[in-house]
């Protein structure tokens, strides 16, 4: 079994994420789509939240599943059993961000990293961009998937 980590916030998941995803089902047997919990960053969703976005976007995509952990990215790898971390890269700032990371999870427990190029489509789509066009008013839909974007609609407009 060769397992692979996507790390990230997930707050939300969008296309972006979504795409690498697929590329990593694609490579390994099973992908752990890993919401890393930063105890001192609250999110505009909770961790139970972005876990119940993901395995419902994750159905349509065999061999993937959610899971969420705190603490070093290296130990939850080693807790499901991950030999390599599967990431997407924007920007060459992405990269040069990226790299020593993924040389140092490598020196902690010989993690290898996987950076894969995004998408054209969606290589200026963050979550955060995202968050802040929706907020402002600006129409997002085609860069979240569908059930998504009406969860962040319903967030924005103080509907749950
Ligand atoms: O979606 P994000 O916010 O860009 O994801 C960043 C994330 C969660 C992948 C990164 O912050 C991370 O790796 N956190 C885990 C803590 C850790 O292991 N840090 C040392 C990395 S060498």
């Amino acid at each position: 079994m060769r397992v692979a980590v996507c790390p990230g916030s997930y707050d939300p998941i969008t296309l972006g994420h979504l795409d690498v995803v697929r590329r990593a089902a694609a490579l390994f047997d099973e992908v752990v789509v890993a919401v890393l919990v930063n105890p001192r960053k609250s999110g505009l969703f909770t961790v139970p939240e972005r876990l119940a976005m993901l395995d419902e976007v994750l159905r349509d995509i065999p061999g993937t599943r959610s899971a969420a952990f705190e603490g070093l990215l290296v130990d939850a790898c080693r807790g499901v059993g991950a030999i390599a971390l599967v990431k997407g890269v924007r920007t060459a700032g992405d990269v040069e961000y990226e790299t020593p990371m993924a040389l140092m999870n490598r020196r902690l427990a010989g993690v290898e990293t996987l950076l894969v190029p995004a998408d054209p489509r969606y290589s200026y789509v963050s979550s955060s961009l995202v968050k802040e066009v929706a907020a402002l008013g600006g129409d997002v839909d085609d860069l979240l998937p569908p059930s998504v974007a009406a969860r962040l609609r319903d967030r924005l407009a103080g509907r749950g």
